[in-house]
């Protein structure tokens, strides 16, 4: 009996260069599209929490702000000092703005004086001495009625002072994301 004939085995057409790059495109366009949905979405989402560095931070009453005679509030964990002067109030960011370092507040001497250089400045954080080239920087900040949301008062475009309005029921609140660069001096 004669043995049956082998059958040829289908054999697979190789991918062509042509086929191939069409398919890595097609790949490469897949993990864009993700990648680009994915920063959208990290985008959209809000860099800080409320009450963090870097959100709005809400510091308490306008009756609870420290009187003018009084040494600035220190909140060192959204990294300002909330000063109170004749002509309004400061939310002064706690880093010198000659390298870097935390400077303090001097009761005695009634103003800031910085530890690793020797820089000074006034409550209002305007430039006293020390090789500092500018005053402090100071964030934006708002007094909000908290019966109506209105906006009563908010530190100017210049970073000078916000004037605290007559409702010591209003909230003051600081946008620690919004820093304005004080001024040089000299
Ligand atoms: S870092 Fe403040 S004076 Fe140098």
């Amino acid at each position: 009996m004669a043995k049956p004939e082998p059958q040829p085995t289908e054999l697979k057409k190789p991918v062509n260069r042509r086929e191939f790059l069409t398919f890595a495109w097609l790949v490469s366009l897949g993990f864009l599209s993700v990648n680009v949905a994915g920063m959208t979405y990290l985008f959209s989402m809000p860099r800080f929490k409320e009450g963090e560095f870097g959100g709005v931070v809400t510091v308490g009453k306008v009756s609870e702000v420290p009187g003018v005679d009084a040494g600035p509030g220190n909140f060192p964990k959204v990294k300002f000092w909330l000063s109170n002067t004749e002509d309004g109030a400061f939310a002064l960011y706690k880093v010198c703005t000659h390298l870097g370092c935390l400077f303090n507040w001097k009761d005695q001497e009634f103003k800031f004086v910085c530890p690793c250089h020797g820089s000074q400045f006034q409550k209002n954080g305007d430039y006293i001495q020390g090789p500092a080239p500018r005053s402090l920087d100071r964030f934006v900040m708002q007094a909000v009625d908290p019966a109506t949301g209105d906006v009563l008062a908010q530190t100017p475009d210049d970073g000078g002072p916000m004037p605290l309005p007559d409702n010591p029921e209003a909230i003051i609140q600081v946008n620690t994301g919004s820093r304005i660069t004080g001024k040089a001096h000299g």
